[in-house]
């Protein structure tokens, strides 16, 4: 099936422009804990990022193991407290 294009390319145009201007966003998911999603967002942003990108990682897990793995915690420098 195809269809006219009434718009002369116009919406072309703008969808062009607006992959040109607007970040790309990866989302790595899935139910399952422990399978290398935090991992693989780490080294993913690592990676473009050492290719040229301008890369942000939003980390928005409360356990903060992105943020961790970012700043170079370890178990041995974390505070660990009972209270
Ligand atoms: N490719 C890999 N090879 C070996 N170990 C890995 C690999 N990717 C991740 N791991 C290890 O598996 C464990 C779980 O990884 P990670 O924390 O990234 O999973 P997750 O899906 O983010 O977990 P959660 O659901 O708790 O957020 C970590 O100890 C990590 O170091
Ligand atoms: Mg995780």
């Amino acid at each position: 099936m195809s269809h006219t294009d009434v718009s002369g390319g116009m919406y072309d145009k703008i969808f062009q422009t607006w992959e040109v201007v607007m970040a790309k966003k990866i989302a790595l998911f899935n139910h399952k804990g422990g399978v290398s999603k935090t991992t693989t967002a780490f080294n993913l942003g690592w990676a473009l990022a050492a290719n040229g990108r301008r890369v942000v990682l939003v980390d928005a897990d409360p356990q903060c193991n992105l943020t961790g793995l970012i700043l170079g915690y370890t178990v041995s420098n974390k505070q660990i407290s009972n209270n």
